[in-house]
């Protein structure tokens, strides 16, 4: 076996050497970025290039692996591990000889247009001259939008499974005088908190090892300022996010030579994984862009992409909602939901969202510590069923959503009693729980069949059910799964394809249905989970001026219209207008007892739902501009203007300011210089008249953008919309 594996390794070792020789270098390029790649005499593949778009192709050649000019990098795009490279590698494999090096050499590649040539998927297939382990790397460009998504796939014909300890989606190089990288921590209500820190010598990672999700405590995302501090508006700065909805991992790593490595990928912390011959395994999906201008263009750039290409029904509608949540918490029956139904109809919103604590009938869903897994309604509650309430809302004018959490289970259920087999735990030490609660084993094939269950089975008896909210609440805890038996290290990664088995299967057969993703808030924030969902809910957190931050936050990766954001009692003492506001740059909601508001509130509510209609096209599907950045003021102001620049709505909020302080005025953007445009104050309480000198005059786009309109005040949480229309 051993001199056949050398024969064949020397064999491919010729055939690689001559195409090596030829080959020109792969230029994985968008419109504004250009990733070259280049195959050196040794055979093996490097990073030639990552930055603005090459205009010459003529310049090539001195990128070419076998110009004896061309830079001595040694940046290899996939290294593995063991061989001359004394960093991290994107690859590590123990073969069944026990010997722990691969290194990978240059095959072919292929490329493939879609979508008009917009859309450009280029394949490179690597080898190892010595074992039999194939790579392929792919990478997809979106020209327009400037974006990449890249992951690789490995795969292996030895005779027994072989142990992979790294599995990176990608690898990226730079060079540079400086790096900043912005990181987004948190914890439960408090996510995304951006800091920044220079990048010194040595390395720095961020991941997280929470196992059904993927964040809280840090974010899936980051971004890189390229010599300088990354910011909104101006420098080079690179961003990028994994699509994985599980343990993550960016490792950054400036080397002697201050060259930045970045490595992204699932976090290979316990995850040994065992694959198998001809197993194919396939890693997540690494987005990035590059932007020459600031955070600010690199997020409208990702917000394209993801309405475009990404984001479930990225390019649909998103429908306005009350949900009871807040206003109930558990305690409710079919009379309290009825009137609920009718007070959403009263508001203007399109959809009722029942949550958590409607099912389960042994042990009900009284509060969090029971029920979990038992989705059946509860019936001294509920009796005559989600049928009735479907039509109940039917006839109170709105829609039906429902809230479910169907990987979860509580102790206190039937589903725990009766398939105790189905839950991740210790069988040997005490129970750890998060919430009360403990997550299934989604390796399970039979608990994704469960799983998938629960949606079917609440869409057969309800076909006209209208809307779902998924729900997360608890991160893996008690880390074994009792279908893996000794294969416990399979277990963070199994589990996470099990969920997508099974959000495939939904999506599949349910495809339009909208739908919400929430983990405790917003610690389900990747866009491999968004494939499957319109939106996610961005934190349990929703006292206003929190909410402003972490929007902030969020609306770097994501679209605004995919960020849910509920009005609700949190923080009261502000206004209900501010409250309003601020949940009107994302996708709009309701968690409030209406009935508390006085007469002047509602009135100001319903014509804020309306509003919201009439502007919903600028708001969910224009570019979103951050002007004023509530980390730098006192203030905050954002803006949404439509594709066709005919319309803008500019937000505008006072936080916490000084008495006497100097108010400067916000300077728009993305509006055309050359026209006119007329500016006009919305969502007044009734009676009230603006105070801006700006309302209702008509300013040419030039002065909009170049001198600005003085938007703020000294007022504390107080907050004005101005929608601003082209003559
Ligand atoms: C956590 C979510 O973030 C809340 O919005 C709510 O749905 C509760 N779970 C229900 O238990």
């Amino acid at each position: 076996m051993r001199k056949k594996l050398v024969i064949c390794a020397l064999a491919l070792f010729c055939f690689v050497q001559l195409k090596a020789g030829d080959q020109t270098p792969i230029r994985i390029v968008t419109n504004e970025t250009e990733l070259t790649l280049s195959v050196a005499p040794d055979g093996r593949l490097y990073q030639s290039y990552f930055g603005k778009r090459l205009l010459n192709e003529s310049d090539l050649v001195h990128l070419s692996g076998s110009d004896k000019n061309a830079p001595d990098r040694r940046w290899e795009v996939y290294p593995g591990s063991g061989a001359e490279d004394y960093f991290d590698p994107a690859l590590a494999i123990t073969h069944n000889d026990g010997n722990m090096t691969t290194i990978l050499s240059y095959v072919s590649s292929e490329v493939k247009k879609t979508d008009g040539g917009n859309v450009t998927e280029t394949v490179i297939y690597l080898k190892d001259k010595v074992y039999p382990v194939d790579v392929t790397l792919h990478y997809i460009t979106y020209a327009k939008e400037n974006v990449i998504k890249a992951w690789s796939e490995i795969k292996h014909h030895e005779k027994k499974p072989v142990n992979i300890w790294r599995y990176a989606s990608n690898m990226l190089y730079f060079e540079n005088a400086a790096y900043y990288l912005t990181e987004f921590s948190g914890d439960w209500a408090e996510e995304v908190r951006a800091s920044v820190q220079e990048l010194q010598f040595g390395k720095k990672i961020i991941d997280t090892k929470l196992g059904s999700r993927a964040a809280m405590l840090a974010s899936p995302f980051f971004e890189v300022g390229l010599d300088g501090i990354p910011c909104e508006h101006e420098g080079n700065v690179l961003m990028g996010t994994l699509g994985w909805t599980g343990n993550f991992q960016f490792t950054f790593e400036v080397d002697n030579n201050g060259h930045l490595r970045i490595i992204s990928g699932i976090n290979p912390y316990a995850s040994d994984y065992e694959l198998k011959p001809d197993e194919l395994f396939v890693t997540p999906e690494f987005i990035f862009t590059l932007s020459d201008a600031g955070i600010g263009k690199a997020s409208r750039n990702i917000h394209d992409w993801a309405r475009e290409y990404q984001l479930k029904d990225g390019k649909g509608d998103r429908f306005t909602l009350l949900n009871n949540w807040e206003a109930t918490y558990f305690s409710f029956d079919e009379k309290k939901l009825e009137e609920l139904m009718k007070e959403a109809k009263k508001l203007g919103v399109d959809l009722f969202l029942l949550d958590d604590g409607w099912f389960a009938n042994k042990y009900p869903r009284a509060n969090d510590h029971t029920g979990l897994g038992d989705w059946e309604v509860t019936k001294d509650k509920l009796p005559n069923g989600i049928p009735h309430l479907v039509k109940s809302a039917k006839e109170a004018g709105v829609k039906f959503g429902i809230w479910i959490e169907p990987e979860m289970v509580n102790p206190k259920s039937e589903l725990f009693e009766k398939h105790p087999e189905w839950v991740i735990r210790l069988p040997n030490r005490e129970t750890y729980y998060f919430r009360n609660q403990l997550v299934l084993d989604l390796s399970n094939p039979k608990v994704q069949d469960y799983v998938f269950g629960v949606v079917d089975k609440i869409m057969t008896e309800n076909p006209e059910l209208a809307y779902f909210k998924w729900d997360c609440n608890s991160p893996i805890t008690n880390i074994y799964s009792p279908y893996l038996k000794e294969k416990q290290n399979q277990l963070y990664i199994d589990h996470v394809r099990g969920i997508y088995n099974v959000f495939e299967r939904v999506k599949n057969k349910y495809p339009t249905i909208p739908m919400m993703l929430c983990s405790g808030g917003g610690a389900r924030c990747d866009y491999e989970a968004l494939k499957y969902f319109t939106e996610f809910w961005c934190s349990d957190n929703t006292d206003p001026v929190e909410r402003l931050y972490i929007q902030w936050g969020f609306s770097q990766f994501f679209p605004t219209k995919s960020m849910s954001a509920h009005v609700t009692s949190w923080n009261k003492t502000t206004s209900i207008k501010f409250r309003t506001d601020v949940a009107m740059m994302c996708k709009l909601g309701f968690d409030i007892i209406l009935k508390e508001m006085n007469e002047k509130e509602l009135a100001y509510c319903q014509s804020a739902v309306a509003n919201y209609n009439r502007l919903k096209k600028v708001i969910l599907d224009g570019d979103f501009y951050r002007l004023v950045s509530p980390y730098e003021s006192n203030h905050t102001a954002v803006m949404h203007v439509a594709k066709d620049q005919s319309k803008a709505v500019l937000y505008a909020y006072d936080i916490n300011p000084r008495y006497g302080e100097r108010l400067l005025p916000v300077k728009l953007q993305g509006l055309d210089a050359s026209k006119n445009y007329q500016v006009k104050e919305i969502n007044l309480m009734p009676g009230d008249a603006s105070r801006l000198k700006s309302n209702g005059k008509t300013y040419s786009g030039d002065y909009l953008m170049k001198i600005g309109l003085n938007v703020f005040t000294t007022t504390q949480t107080s907050s004005r919309i101005l929608e601003i229309t082209q003559q």
